[in-house]
């Protein structure tokens, strides 16, 4: 799933080339694609050393929650999206999974976790990533992606506090923090508690 990223003002427009910060005109090749079971060692690390910073435990409860996605029936190969570099190394990674919402039990997608390693972040990964995902979430006729994270990223890609769509949180503390974006074939009956697959719960 390649996509362009338009680079800054003084960047070349090329496809799939993100800027490098603080370097003029010089961009690095990232392109965003569907994972391959290839990938899927490789995602691992990504997401450990992403979340290594801020983990209490060896290896980041990220890392067991992907891996318990996986063997799902949450999981949904098409939506979990890697940014690779130049080498054909997997530098980032993003997953939405099958949630719902409401006493209906209507079709929606959590999303996360979202991963880029620490050396390559700022450069715009996770941004092409979201995008990424939002958009082949968007293709697919979903109609509603939630997460729980900082308004202060995620409102750049349109979330915004779950609770201005009457969609409530797991756990009701996460006030802001837990956001939506709502899709095209989002309607306004889409009201109520929002489940995350099963292993959000447990691990
Ligand atoms: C969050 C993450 C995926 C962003 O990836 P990235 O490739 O660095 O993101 P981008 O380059 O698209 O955007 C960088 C911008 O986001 C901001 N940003 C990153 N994390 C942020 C956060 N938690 N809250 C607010 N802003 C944040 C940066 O300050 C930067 O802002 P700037 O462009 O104004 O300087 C990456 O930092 C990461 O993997 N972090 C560790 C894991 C994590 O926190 N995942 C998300 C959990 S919800």
């Amino acid at each position: 799933m390649p996509i362009a990223v338009p680079g800054g003002a003084r960047t070349p427009q090329r496809t799939n080339r993100l800027p490098v910060p603080g370097s003029g005109a010089h961009t690095v090749p990232v392109l965003i694609r569907r994972e391959t079971p290839a990938d899927i060692a490789a995602v691992a690390d990504v997401t450990a050393a992403a979340f290594a910073g801020r983990s209490e435990t060896p290896v980041p409860i990220e890392v067991t929650l992907l891996g318990e996605l996986r063997t799902s029936d949450a999981w949904l190969p098409a939506l979990s999206v890697v940014a690779v570099g130049d080498a054909g190394e997997v530098i980032g990674h993003v997953v939405c999974t099958r949630a719902h919402i409401g006493p209906d039990q209507s079709l929606a997608l959590g999303l996360g976790p979202l991963s880029v390693l620490p050396a390559h972040q700022r450069r715009g990964v996770g941004k092409a990533l979201v995008h990424a995902v939002l958009g082949a979430a968007d293709a697919f006729g979903e109609p509603l992606v939630a997460l729980l994270g900082s308004p202060d990223y995620y409102g750049r890609f349109g979330f915004r506090p779950s609770t201005e769509v009457g969609v409530t949180a797991p756990d009701p503390a996460w006030g802001a923090y837990f956001q939506v974006r709502t899709l095209t074939t989002y309607q306004p009956t889409l009201k109520g508690a929002f489940s995350y697959a099963e292993p959000f719960s447990r691990v």
